[in-house]
């Protein structure tokens, strides 16, 4: 019986170097828990980076053993890889370039053949395990070369791909040197999934712009192969969500949080520390608000949390002190004694403490310059029982073209940014029950159990119609 392999750059679980002994954290992210009942079942697998640079022989293979006992495939990557194809092509090319931000990337030959050899080695360790007519479903920017060298390699192969941040307009690709290897690289699959159908409308520009193909009805034909191309917006576990915010521990936290803060209001702002994010631009509209309506001292505090990442990238470190700095000179332009305007952690908290964050507060800054979905704004909705709470949303987060009932904004609009938080502070309570309940019937629906469904039906059924017009 055919087998299904999901691949991508980073497994679902995380194997961190702790003194002299390694620990196995499994992921919380969205694509863990919605593939987490695929990947785990008989004879299927999942292949990925387990995220640390292993030291000699033994510890590879202690790691292998670990991963392979709950269906999982590492693919080690050296030093000069991580820096190369991950923090490299990856994140300084791929990266910026998708999310608009071309004043940072970079465009390095040494970084393209890394991206080049590490895409192979993940071909490789695939095939390692894939027979002829399996299933693989790649994820991602990092992986974008590896669907044709699977299709080159194993022709009959049910192969998808789907993308989880934006597909920029033509305009942005035809920027990088190898855009062509690109575009092959993915239409290697059987089906292309993103999450809008923006994102899908410029990928299909871009190929028949650089490639000379034609789409017709979201098909592209490549080689004889009809390739499909369509939207699926991602979702979260919506229950698990619901319920960790319900939970004893959650609520434990809250009534803590709320001893220290008393009756202050909470705007809450969770990320990845990432220039992606619009976490500056957040801070300064927070500030005018603090400037513009004086009423708000003292009785409103935003609480910001940024959780560490690519740390070894520039633009990360440098965004860093960037809102170390803004944050300290807010709080110290306007804090008092009893009051702390901004309360920023700069770490990963665990669900629970999460989930209370998302109880504690009545307005969620979901403000990214560019973000392929974002799922925190799904998380806060989730977790909002009693149907109270205002989402303010990017124009430019994926989110925004399911989530109409959020406040919509643009991120680089300050003035509009402050408004729509004092908006938010004081929007009656019906508006945000109505607002809420809408969004909720749609996070729930849409949740990511249906959107692994949805997407690995259509891709047996695309491969079904290409088998019936092949034999036809
Ligand atoms: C985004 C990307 C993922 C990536 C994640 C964390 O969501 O779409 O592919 O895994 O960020 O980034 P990291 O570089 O730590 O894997």
């Amino acid at each position: 019986m055919p087998q299904t392999i999901i691949v991508s750059n980073r497994l679902p679980t995380k194997v961190q170097r702790t003194d002299d002994s390694l620990s196995f954290q499994p992921s919380e992210g969205g694509l863990a828990t919605g593939l987490g009942s695929i990947y785990r079942q008989e004879g299927n697998m999942w292949v990925g980076w387990p995220g640390l640079f292993v030291q000699d022989e033994a510890e590879e293979q202690y790691v292998t053993e670990q991963l392979s006992a709950d269906s999982m495939a590492p693919v080690f990557l050296t030093e000069a890889e991580i820096r190369d194809f991950y923090e490299g092509f990856s994140n300084s090319t791929l990266w910026p370039t998708f999310h608009y931000f071309t004043q940072f990337a970079t465009y390095e030959q040494t970084h393209w053949d890394a991206y080049v050899a590490v895409n192979e080695k993940f071909c490789a360790a695939v095939l390692a395990h894939a027979g002829p007519e399996d299933t693989i479903w790649v994820h991602d920017y990092q992986l974008l070369l590896l669907p044709e060298m699977l299709r080159r390699a194993r022709p009959e192969a049910t192969i998808g791909f789907f993308l989880h941040i934006p597909f920029p307009s033509y305009e942005l690709i035809r920027v990088l040197p190898w855009r062509s290897e690109l575009l092959r690289g993915m239409l290697g699959a059987d089906l292309i999934g993103f999450h809008t159908f923006g994102y899908m409308r410029h990928f299909l520009s871009a190929v028949s712009q650089v490639l000379g193909l034609p789409a017709q009805n979201g098909q592209i034909e490549v080689e004889q192969r009809a390739v499909r191309v369509d939207a699926f917006p991602m979702g979260i576990d919506y229950d698990r969500y619901a319920a960790a915010a319900d939970s004893d521990a959650a609520r434990q936290h809250e009534a803590a949080y709320r001893e220290v803060l008393r009756d202050t209001r909470v705007i809450l702002s969770i990320d990845r520390l990432d220039y992606t994010k619009g976490i500056a631009q957040r801070l300064r509209a927070f500030e005018l608000l603090l400037a513009r309506y004086p009423e708000w001292r003292e009785q409103v505090s935003l609480i910001m949390l940024v959780v560490p990442s690519r740390d070894q990238v520039a633009q990360y470190a440098s965004l860093k002190e960037e809102i170390d700095e803004l944050v300290g000179r807010i709080n110290a332009q306007f804090r008092t004694i009893t009051w702390t305007p901004i309360h920023y952690f700069y770490r990963s908290l665990p669900l629970e403490e999460l989930a209370s964050l998302y109880r504690l507060a009545e307005v969620a800054l979901v403000t990214p310059m560019r973000d392929g979905m974002n799922l925190v704004a799904k998380e806060f909705i989730a977790s909002k029982a009693d149907q109270r709470g205002v989402l303010i949303l990017s124009e430019r987060a994926g989110a925004a073209r399911e989530l109409s009932d959020a406040l919509i904004i643009n991120p680089t609009d300050t003035n509009q940014l402050t408004e729509a938080m004092h908006d938010a502070l004081v929007m009656p309570e019906e508006e945000q029950r109505q607002r809420m309940t809408a969004m909720q019937a749609l996070v729930r629906r849409y949740n990511v159990f249906s959107w692994t469904r949805l997407f690995l039906n259509q891709l047996t059924y695309t491969k079904m119609k290409q088998q019936t017009l092949a034999t036809e």
